[in-house]
């Protein structure tokens, strides 16, 4: 059911071509939906934006198969919310309560409450800390001692990433794209070495300066010529760990990057296996605590890029594949207090 204009949405009206640009979005005022019953209706706070949304804007005529259902012409883009409920007409929720869930770029949105949120569902949960970054242990296993190479290291994924190894004991080496995220990764979040990856001259000697060792595991944000790069620094019985390959988000199929990892894969043994962060929903609750932990003893510090209104979601999301965050990327959409509307 549906009622009044007043949310705002920002719709995807053609898939870009290469980097997104802002004539590729288009707002719209819709209609703030009415809850049945069962149903809660939720007013938007933080949105999150995020490289898979790049990569679900994919043409799916051109693409094919791919990572996720692509993004449909001329309708709310889809993206991780943190909102408040403003009308509930289920009983596990009261208003004011903080749900999390894939609710997209707009203001308001309805849910049945469930928190099942496979397929893009309309599931959200109740927000106990206002979205602590998560990342991943299973795959790298880091050991204490190990040499740890993180891309994307000044972001949301890799600032996490990085300062869990370094909690773990690792020796951390973080790659990233501007002056002040190396400062920022060694000095604020104790990387041992950071390397710009735009700017050093020969980006294969540093790294084989910073890890000594070599390196035991790679967590691969990026892909791209990095990766082409990293595969001869790996140690026997390294892992790697794919969780995005950005560089090649903008780029048609035939011109992602080759296959050139059989050889170094076959003489390291090395383990390259893709991380996806639901397969891990199971444990969000845990890792939430332990995250939380970190943060409250000042071990895991972290940034926001913080954008302010649902207008600027479309800018803000290119200076984000940009590089221009340090840290997770968010647009605040609306205030944390607000009245109800009947
Ligand atoms: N598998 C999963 O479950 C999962 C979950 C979340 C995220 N991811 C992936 O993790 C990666 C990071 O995501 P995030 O949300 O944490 O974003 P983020 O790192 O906060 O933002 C993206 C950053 O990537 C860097 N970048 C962009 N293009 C690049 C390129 N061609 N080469 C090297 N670096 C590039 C930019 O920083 P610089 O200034 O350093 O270039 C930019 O700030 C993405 O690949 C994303 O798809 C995967």
């Amino acid at each position: 059911m549906t009622a009044r204009n007043g949310n705002l949405q920002v719709l995807l009206v053609a898939y870009p071509c290469g980097l997104p640009q802002e004539r590729d979005f288009m707002t719209a005022d819709g209609p703030i939906p009415r809850p049945s019953d069962g149903e809660i209706l939720i007013r938007s706070i933080f949105l999150s934006l995020d490289p898979w949304q790049r990569l679900r804007m994919r043409d799916p005529q051109q693409f094919g198969r791919q990572y996720g259902k692509p993004v449909v012409l001329n309708e709310v883009i889809p993206g991780a919310v943190i909102g408040e409920v403003v009308q509930s007409r289920n009983p596990r929720y009261r208003e004011g309560d903080l749900v999390e869930g894939k609710l997209g770029w707009q203001n308001y949105a309805v849910s049945h409450g469930d928190s099942d949120r496979s397929n893009d569902g309309e599931g959200v949960s109740k927000v106990q800390t206002f979205g602590l970054p998560f990342s991943l242990l299973d795959v790298g296993r880091p050991r204490p001692g190990e040499t740890v190479v993180v891309s994307a290291a000044a972001g949301a994924t890799g600032s996490v990433a990085g300062q869990i190894a370094k909690i773990l004991g690792c020796r951390v080496v973080g790659l990233a794209g501007s002056d002040e995220k190396i400062t920022f990764l060694v000095k604020e979040l104790g990387f041992d070495a950071a390397l710009n990856y735009k700017t050093e001259r020969d980006l294969r000697e540093s790294l084989t300066s910073q890890c000594p060792d070599g390196v035991d595991i790679y967590i691969d944000n990026v892909g791209g010529p990095i990766a082409d790069l990293m595969l001869a620094l790996m140690n026997d019985w390294a892992r790697w760990v794919v969780v995005g390959h950005l560089a090649d988000y903008e780029k048609p199929l035939d011109q992602h990057f080759g296959v050139r990892a059989q050889g170094h894969v076959l003489a390291r043994r090395m383990r390259m296996q893709g991380f996806i962060v639901h397969d891990y929903a199971a444990q969000f609750p845990i890792a939430r605590r332990r995250i939380r932990q970190w943060v409250h003893e000042g071990r895991l510090r972290y940034r926001e890029y913080i954008a302010e209104g649902l207008r600027s979601a479309p800018r803000t999301f290119i200076e984000m594949l940009n590089g221009a965050n340090l840290g997770k990327t968010l647009v605040r959409v609306g205030p944390y207090v607000e009245s109800v509307p009947r």
